[in-house]
């Protein structure tokens, strides 16, 4: 019998929506779980910006950025604060995000 699937859950503001995704998801996936796109996204390997979020908790949850990802974030001037590329956090413990403006 295979494992069961570990769902881990992603809080999303200001929208409030509660979600769970599967142990290890890219946030991104929230797409696969909601007929909305909630967060906003475009490319999907670091590389576009539109789905830059600010982590309110669980940063840990979202392990840590690499080079590439604080780099990017620095060119968006997103540096400061909590923020991170929603394509490239994977969700493995409850998190909650705030979309960026
Ligand atoms: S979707 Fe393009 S940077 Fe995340």
């Amino acid at each position: 019998m295979p494992d069961a699937v570990q769902l881990k859950k992603l809080t999303v503001l200001p929208h409030g929506l509660d979600i769970m995704l599967p142990a290890g998801s890219r946030l991104t996936d929230i797409e696969y779980e909601t007929p909305e796109r909630v967060i906003p996204f475009g490319c999907r390997s670091g590389a576009c910006g539109a789905c830059v979020v600010e982590v309110i908790e669980g940063a840990d949850a979202l392990g840590e950025s690499d080079d590439d990802e604080r780099d990017f974030l620095e060119d968006l001037g997103r540096s400061e604060g909590s923020y991170r590329l929603a394509c490239q956090c994977r969700l493995h413990g409850p998190a909650t995000i705030r979309l960026a403006d």
